[in-house]
């Protein structure tokens, strides 16, 4: 029998109805009985600043560390702002960043971009790429899932209808399980 994985989902959007924290509800009813995947929160996280934090790291900052740490894997989805990743994301990643030993070294993670434009957050999430790989993350490469003209796949209460997105989503979290098992049994090896 297999060990159920644990894949914290981060969504780059604080919004009630955003298609980004409702593409991974999807994931996560669309993922395997060996798969579990939970939710970070990144409301309470205050703007990044060296002084706050040689201070006190606040408790919403230690919340998030703890929970990357203890995650097999990450699952990111994030939305296009200004082409780059959210402000929301980068100022969560920055803060786990400093913490020690660096939380996301040697983390597999996949990413999911969600937008309503027609080209699904492509550059956001080869903005949220880059910064993984300074922060030394296994991301997976393939699929790819880019979900464009997002209002047209959920209905109004955030329920993706779109069956081709959805094989999407749940052929990245089969991915991202077995990327993750491959990793992990090279490291007891
Ligand atoms: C400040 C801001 C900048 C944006 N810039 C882009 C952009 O560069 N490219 C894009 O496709 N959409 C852009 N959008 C639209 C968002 O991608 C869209 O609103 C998306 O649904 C937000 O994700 P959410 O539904 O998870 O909140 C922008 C939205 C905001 C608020």
């Amino acid at each position: 029998m297999t060990n159920t994985l644990k894949i914290l989902g981060i969504s780059g959007s604080l919004r009630q109805d955003s298609y980004n924290t409702a593409t991974l509800r999807a994931a996560r009813d669309n993922a395997p009985s060996d798969i579990r995947i939970e939710f970070a929160d990144l409301a309470k996280i205050p703007l990044y600043d060296q002084d706050h934090r040689d201070e006190n790291v606040p408790a919403a900052v230690t919340k998030l560390t703890e929970q990357i740490r203890e995650a097999d894997a990450l699952l990111f989805a994030t939305p296009e702002y200004n082409y780059s990743m959210s402000g929301v994301l980068k100022n969560a990643i920055d803060w786990v960043s400093r913490e020690q030993p660096q939380p996301f070294a040697g983390k597999p993670a996949a990413i999911m971009s969600v937008s309503m434009s027609l080209l699904g957050g492509v550059r956001a999430q080869y903005d949220l790429r880059r910064a993984m790989v300074f922060l030394d993350m296994h991301c997976l490469n393939k699929p790819e899932v880019m979900i464009a003209s997002a209002h047209e796949r959920f209905d109004a209460e955030g329920r993706l209808t779109d069956e081709t997105t959805r094989e999407f989503i749940a052929q990245l979290v089969m991915a991202l399980g077995a990327w993750t098992r491959q990793l992990q049994a090279g490291e007891k090896r």
